[in-house]
């Protein structure tokens, strides 16, 4: 069957009798909702399916929620867990070295061997500094590009998320049309005055930045992108769109920055500058390189990292390299260097195959869905837009129905990330993609007949 336009219809969920599954996690969240603001301890946490959940274990690609459900999970705690949830090894190894100490607040041998080996993996990393979030890690990575160039401002594209600070939050998510023009901060609160610092673009148009660098490009510390925009429909860049950008900062004396924090350790062990051959200035990593532990890491070429080198500037953070998170870092790359790189391997087949397998159920029942992305990750949507390039096609996308799917696979046993981005870890099986592909068809099937949860 064709695509169909307009997208699907959709039945609004209700707190009736599927929602009681989730009953004991309801009665946490209210309970939480008493102490933590609304409920979380981090924003994303606060969009629930049905309210957010709260969970008792997780092992493998499986987790336990507080009303014993089991779920096979393709959120993989937002990315981070791409060897499985409690894989024995990285866990027996983090406990270790935590039995020798948790913190020195000072240099240790592991520290330098997991330095050693992102150097030796990742192309621009002559220096690297360790980091505990992703947000932190993007903001010294464009202290250090406004230290090396006395240049204040940032070019960023809509749509791309580089954490929750001030001085990125802006296109995050804005309004489809509202792309493009003055910045939107992400929420209240947010600096009025680093709007000024900030340049927003569409992704994946040289011309735009071009123009823009032709008129603004002597007061450009640095062009800051995702190099696969997973945040945002996980769009692949467009040939040449990398290499134009690192054209265009060569030409005008920015820094090119990649966030890697997603592609990192997921795409390729050398991030995406080493899947697509285009070497930024400054890259951040975190998530998988953790593998569930907070670790980040900023890795540039020694001109960029010299004012950190020189201590003309700085970056810090207590916590930063403790002994369990290093130990985590050390024990992820050497699981994933394993046999030449089987579990990555492994991860862009299954993930590649979940992709297609998705895909086709939706052509088969009629409905206009777009899944899109390199395959260790990738994006779901219902929309009659085959292909998306920049974040104004995803912003056209049926929320609402991406939802109602969700409660579906949800009351299914699988639990997805409700942006529509979905993690592969080592720990899945075949056998999981196959049954995640009859539970999809299942949930597509009932959609496509008007019964949506
Ligand atoms: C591309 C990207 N950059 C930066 C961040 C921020 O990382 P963290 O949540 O560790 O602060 C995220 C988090 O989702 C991200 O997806």
């Amino acid at each position: 069957m064709g695509r169909r336009d307009p997208p699907v219809p959709i039945i609004a969920a209700t707190e009736g009798s599927a929602a009681d599954r989730f009953a004991r996690s309801r009665a946490w969240h209210e309970r939480a909702s008493r102490v933590l603001a609304a409920g979380v301890s981090s924003q994303f946490r606060a969009f629930g399916v049905f309210h957010p959940m709260h969970y008792v274990r997780a092992e493998g690609a499986r987790m336990w929620d507080a009303d014993g459900n089991e779920l096979l999970d393709y959120t993989l705690a937002q990315g981070p867990c791409i060897l499985g949830h409690s894989h024995p090894e990285l866990v027996s190894r983090v406990q270790a070295a935590v039995a020798r100490a948790q913190l020195f607040a000072g240099q240790h041998e592991e520290e330098v061997l997991l330095a050693e080996a992102l150097q030796r993996l990742i192309p621009c990393a002559e220096l690297l500094r360790f980091a505990s979030s992703g947000s932190e890690a993007a903001q010294a990575c464009i202290r250090l590009a406004r230290a090396v160039t006395g240049r204040q401002r940032i070019l960023k594209f809509d749509g791309h998320y580089h954490g929750w600070l001030d001085s990125v939050a802006f296109n995050v998510a804005p309004p489809g049309n509202a792309a493009g023009d003055a910045p939107v901060p992400w929420c209240a609160g947010i600096a009025e005055s680093a709007a000024a610092d900030v340049i927003c673009l569409p992704w994946n148009d040289l011309d735009a930045v071009r123009r823009t660098m032709a008129r603004h490009g002597d007061e450009i510390a640095a062009i800051i992108t995702e190099p696969v925009m997973c945040n945002q429909g996980c769009i692949e860049p467009l040939p040449g769109f990398l290499a134009g950008l690192r054209e265009i900062c060569d030409a005008h004396g920015s820094a090119l920055i990649f966030d890697e924090i997603i592609t990192g350790f997921r795409i390729a062990l050398g991030g995406a500058q080493a899947q697509y051959g285009v070497t930024p200035d400054l890259a951040l990593f975190g998530k998988a390189l953790g593998a569930g532990f907070p670790l980040a890491a900023v890795a540039g070429r020694a001109r960029w990292m010299a004012p950190l080198q020189a201590g003309t500037t700085y970056h810090a953070g207590t916590m930063n390299g403790n002994n369990a998170c290093v130990a985590a870092g050390l024990a992820t790359v050497e699981l994933l260097e394993r046999d030449d790189h089987a579990a990555l391997r492994r991860i862009a087949r299954l993930g590649a195959a979940l992709r297609d397998g998705l895909a086709e159920r939706g052509t088969a029942h009629g409905l206009a869905l777009r899944v899109q992305g390199p395959g260790p990750m990738f994006h779901m949507a219902f929309s009659c837009l085959p292909r998306a390039t920049e974040y104004r096609h995803v912003a056209a996308d049926d929320r609402a129905a991406y939802q109602s799917f969700c409660r579906g696979m949800l009351l299914e046993g699988v639990r997805l990330i409700e942006r529509g981005l979905w993690y592969v870890s080592a720990a899945h099986t075949e056998a999981d993609v196959a049954a995640t592909l009859a539970a999809a068809d299942r949930v597509l099937a009932a959609i496509a007949a008007g019964r949506g949860t």
